[in-house]
């Protein structure tokens, strides 16, 4: 969408994954303290999300949206000061619906959701300096068409008041069981790509409730197309530091998010990070290589359906190259240097994880654990005019 926001994917934490309904303001202060003096908010970690359960589910005398005043007793201004004042932004949930996906809904039709309300609520979100509108579907209900329309008129009504404003949408929450069924460039900033993530690899679910880490990664891939400076596949929220897989297949998750150009919102309580979890979501060269201003989604260029090989290409002539193992044992995978779109004959490769550097003729090549991730920043030789690669055919074969 190109409102002049999310030129490259946004980064921050969001309240969901850790955190369910129990939040409340001292809960999201203590977060943002924590992006602050753990130095995530310097790495880019600056959107703070409220997701559901922040509301009073009535609006007031005048039709304004409020805050639930028993978890936000000071107000949502008064938030979003708190987060502008630490160099912060505030990033905010809501539905169009009449019920948020966690049930919280008013007594009358239209106290919660915002169908019929976009302006009015554009403006309040505005005024309480909100920087990034999370708007989930949540309804059984609806079919594209509707659901174009909806989301349209909220992306007009923030585009008036003037503030930029990160779009965030979730089509997904239909709980259609479905891929995205549109390229949404045209509509938001970022689109939810799949169900809701889980701190799993693997559900069992290849597109269903909830997603595990590589099912996400099989619906995502294909999507390379639609993504690209304002507008991107959103495969869901961080799952690093939450427990439920090993450190290989957290680091493969961020690996993955960073080479996708998805957005990187954390979702683990920041203020108690084991140093492996600091070591994963810190990785410079991984942050650079998602924050590319050239904001390219990776592209498959190889893979036998285990061993897959992605390329984005970079801003200043140098490729991402990621390694990734989907089976179940240790496997070398291979590439080379024209494969991923560089000419000439000598390269440098940086690998993302241990930052040292080796230098290629031509080959790119690791051997990698199951379930692992090796990225490589490839420099030297002639630059790539275009992403490179084909795209693999979708998944579910519902997206292209
Ligand atoms: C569904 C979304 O996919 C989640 O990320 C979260 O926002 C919940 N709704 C909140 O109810």
């Amino acid at each position: 969408l190109a409102n002049g926001v999310a030129r490259v994917p946004p980064m921050g934490w969001n309240s969901w994954n850790s955190f369910g309904c129990n939040i409340n303001e001292t809960l999201i202060r203590q977060m943002a303290d924590a992006l602050v003096s753990s130095g995530m908010r310097d790495l880019g970690y600056q959107h703070v999300v409220v997701d559901d359960c922040w509301f009073n589910p009535n609006r007031d005398a005048a039709g304004d949206l409020q805050g639930d005043p028993s978890r936000f007793p000071s107000g949502m201004r008064a938030l979003g000061d708190y987060l502008h004042a630490r160099g912060l932004k505030f990033g905010l949930y809501q539905v169009p619906v009449d019920r948020t996906c966690a049930q919280y809904f008013g007594a009358y039709p239209g106290a919660t959701g915002s169908q019929g309300h976009e302006a009015q609520d554009a403006r309040q979100f505005a005024a309480w300096g909100v920087d990034y509108l999370k708007y989930d579907w949540c309804s059984p209900n609806g079919t594209i068409q509707d659901q174009v329309t909806t989301f349209a008129k909220m992306r007009d009504a923030l585009a008036a008041t003037g503030r930029p404003i990160v779009y965030s949408i979730n089509p997904n929450s239909i709980h259609a069981k479905t891929g995205p069924q549109r390229n949404w460039g045209d509509v938001a900033n970022l689109w939810r790509t799949t169900e809701d993530i889980t701190n799993a690899w693997d559900t069992g679910q290849s597109n269903g409730y909830p997603m595990g880490i590589q099912n996400i990664v099989n619906v995502t891939v294909p999507l390379a197309n639609y993504a690209g400076p304002g507008s991107f596949n959103d495969p869901d929220m961080l799952e690093v530091g939450r427990g439920g897989m090993s450190d290989t297949e957290m680091r493969s998750h961020f690996a993955l998010w960073a080479m996708l150009a998805a957005p990187l919102i954390a979702g683990n309580d920041v203020r108690s990070m084991t140093s492996a979890t600091q070591t994963i979501l810190k990785n410079q060269n991984l942050i650079a290589i998602n924050q590319d201003s050239l904001a390219l989604q990776a592209r498959q260029v190889s893979g036998d359906g285990s061993r897959r090989v992605l390329a984005k290409p970079l801003a200043n002539g140098d490729v991402a190259v990621a390694l990734f193992n989907q089976s179940g044992s240790t496997a070398t995978i291979s590439t080379t240097a024209a494969a991923v779109g560089k000419s000439g004959s000598s390269f440098t490769l940086r690998d993302a994880w241990t930052n040292t550097t080796t230098s290629s003729t031509g080959t790119i090549s690791a051997s990698v654990p199951a379930h692992g991730t090796v990225v490589y920043r490839v420099s030297g030789g002639g630059t790539v005019p275009s992403n490179t690669g084909t795209l693999v055919s979708a998944a579910s074969g519902k997206c292209l």
